[in-house]
């Protein structure tokens, strides 16, 4: 049986829907075919010279094969699994845990196939201590995935010292190997060589390929298998987009399409694109993918070195929770937006509403029906008021939630970014202003090498106290 291919409606960004002014029409439609055609070919041609290698990850078939062995290795004696990572290094795995594993995984043991997942993307020192102290006699159970291509990220790594060094004391060099899963760079990296030190599992982080591009790899794939996610099914549904994104027919082409119509409308006064998922296990997909957009396409220069400061600001929002905070706005502010819902036909649970009360005959349209008709209906209500205001709509159908839709969702938008970066003309994978934050936090923390960027941020940072009110 074939399986369900997620689907990508755009009619209601064209003019036929939102007129000439602000719709597409259909000579725009040619004229960004005629653009974005030549870079499906470019892009393939570069994913095809290795330039792309997240491009690859679906077909890595024998990472899939090792995080599996290990994840079968590990998973019986253990029941809490805590997963240390910032960024690229963490969101994928978030993602995927909301978006596959049900919302009580955590609580219920029926609910649950695996162990329970605690996700530390952040050093708050309350949250990370009260996690400890629930954890205390736990620790035997507990594996700990720490995840750092660098290997040096400075909120990551000191994470991971805590919890070495917790280790360490509660049962010496043994329970190092026995509980740290570290993932990263197969050579340069701190984590790595750490690793090797203390006879650390590892698993690896192909070179090239860039955090926010990497839930495909061991990154995401190693909690997922953990956590009881068929991330065969996860690969095979990107795999199945990777056919749908090379066509080089532009109409056909999702990722290129979607890039296309993303780039028209940052260029006609659209500067921020809101993702909003009418599902609660999308919800995390949509953080991912703030990421992704974010970090790939807000860029100071061009590939030729020009001044452009571009790139779109990348909204989450999440259906119907955000019509009661955001739609006011989103109909009567600004149009500067575009929107991107994401849309379940089916969803793998559902509920009826029970009937109404006596003294209440007016809920009685609501009796009996389904939980889920009446979410959908709630993304239909919210696009027709956003098209009464000439805002564009896309969306994406899933007619079901599952791995394999997943997969294909993932892949989709990590190629949609591409297509987005080559026709910005902008290096989509590097993140050099994260670098500089990065590299600014070692200085303040006093890192050898780094005083000469110290006495720089000193008197920007110091407070001033005749403005401190
Ligand atoms: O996408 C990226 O490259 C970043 O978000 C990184 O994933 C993030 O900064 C963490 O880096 P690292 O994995 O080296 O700790």
């Amino acid at each position: 049986m074939s399986q369900p291919q997620i689907k990508l409606y755009y009619k209601n960004v064209t003019a036929d829907c939102l007129g000439t002014e602000h719709g597409i029409t259909d000579a725009q439609l040619k004229a960004l075919a005629k653009k974005t055609s030549p870079l499906i070919s470019q892009l393939n041609k570069e994913r095809k010279a290795g330039q792309t290698p997240y491009r690859d990850l679906p077909f890595n078939t024998q990472t899939a094969q090792k995080v599996k062995a290990l994840a079968g290795q590990l998973k019986d004696r253990c029941e809490n699994l805590v997963v240390l990572g910032i960024g690229g290094s963490a969101l994928g795995n978030v993602a995927l845990q909301t978006a596959l594993n049900p919302y009580m995984h955590n609580l219920d043991n029926a609910q649950r196939p695996g162990p329970r997942l605690f996700i530390f993307d952040n050093i708050d020192p309350p949250q990370l201590a009260s996690f400890l102290k629930w954890l205390g006699d736990k620790l035997d159970k507990t594996i700990f995935n720490i995840i750092s291509k660098s290997g040096q990220t400075a909120e990551t790594i000191s994470q991971f010292m805590i919890i070495r060094q917790l280790l360490l004391d509660k049962f010496g060099p043994a329970g190092l190997q026995k509980h740290i899963v570290a993932t990263t760079d197969p050579e340069q990296s701190t984590l790595r060589k750490i690793a090797v030190e203390d006879k650390l599992r590892c698993l690896e982080i192909p070179p090239g390929v860039g955090g926010r591009f990497s839930v495909l790899s061991a990154v995401g794939l190693f909690s997922a298998a953990m956590c009881g996610i068929d991330i065969d099914s996860l690969l095979a549904g990107a795999r199945d987009m990777d056919a749908r994104v090379s066509c080089e027919d532009f109409y056909k082409n999702p990722a290129a399409i979607n890039a296309a119509i993303n780039y028209h409308f940052y260029n006609h006064g659209k500067k921020i694109s809101v993702m909003f998922p009418y599902s609660y296990h999308l919800k995390d997909l949509a953080d991912w993918y703030r990421q992704l957009w974010a970090e790939s396409l807000g860029k100071a220069k061009d590939l030729t070195g020009n001044e452009v400061h571009i790139g779109p600001t990348p909204v989450k929002a999440l259906g119907a929770t955000d019509q009661h905070s955001q739609v006011q706005l989103y109909r009567e502010g600004p149009n500067d937006k575009l929107f991107t819902f994401l849309q379940v036909n089916n969803f793998h649970k559902d509920l009826k509403i029970g009937p109404a009360p006596d003294c209440a005959p007016e809920l009685k349209f609501l009796a009996g029906a389904d939980l889920s008709k009446l979410l959908n209906s709630e993304k239909k209500a919210t696009e027709y008021t956003l098209l009464q205001d000439k805002r564009p709509c896309l969306t994406v159908v899933f007619n079901e939630v599952n791995a394999y839709t997943v997969g294909q969702f993932i892949y989709l938008y990590e190629v949609t970014t591409s297509f987005a970066g080559a026709l910005f003309g902008i290096n989509t994978y590097d993140q050099p202003a994260v670098e500089l934050g990065k590299e600014a936090t070692f200085a303040i923390m006093g890192k050898t090498g780094y005083e000469k960027l110290a006495q720089q941020i000193q008197p920007l940072t110091e407070i001033d106290g005749d403005f401190l009110l």
